[in-house]
């Protein structure tokens, strides 16, 4: 597979160490940086990666910040884009297999090593399993509308209450 990269500037050894791990398992990585320390943003990181697969550069995205929370909030602003943020096996798992999520969020500062690597084959390994369910609640999370004219729709999610309170999903 191709896997889209990319960190801030508070863990870029972990970027780094993640970059050999995963071509060592025979991926090929598209790494977007940060490439040192230096000070720098989040969210450039987050955009650039996350566009990788938006454009379809890439199949998967891992992105990595202090937290996982700043960089995973700007990957999921890009279309397309379903980033989770993850501190743990069964979570990745469970974004993969239920949401077909593609980016891995992952907090540097907050998971140990063992746990990024095991959570990264996880979620490499594991095959979205599609289901009527999981299709019409993906897509309707993608038409979510970005037009501020349309935000503040409360309705907008009315048909999946009234499934559910039909017992439905
Ligand atoms: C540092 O910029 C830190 O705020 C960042 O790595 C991350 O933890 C944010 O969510």
């Amino acid at each position: 597979m191709k896997i889209s990269i990319g960190c801030d500037h508070i863990v870029t050894e972990i970027k780094d160490h993640l970059v050999n791990y995963i071509t060592e398992k025979g991926h090929e990585v598209i790494d977007n940086g940060t490439y040192d320390k230096e000070r720098t943003h989040y969210p450039i990181y987050g955009k650039k990666t996350a566009e990788k697969i938006s454009f379809g550069e890439a199949d998967l995205g891992i992105v990595v910040c202090g937290t996982g929370v700043g960089i995973s909030v700007s990957a999921n602003k890009i279309k397309g884009i379903r980033a989770a943020l993850v501190r743990d096996i069964e979570t990745a798992r469970y974004a993969k297999k239920h949401l077909n999520a593609n980016i891995l969020a992952i907090g540097g500062r907050i998971a140990g090593l063992g746990v990024i690597e095991q959570a990264i084959d996880t979620f490499l390994e594991t095959e979205y399993e599609e289901t009527k369910e999981s299709k019409e609640i993906i897509e309707k999370i993608e038409s979510i509308p970005m037009n501020e004219d349309l935000i503040g729709d409360e309705h907008y999610f009315d048909e999946f209450v009234e499934k559910w309170n039909d017992s439905g999903y």
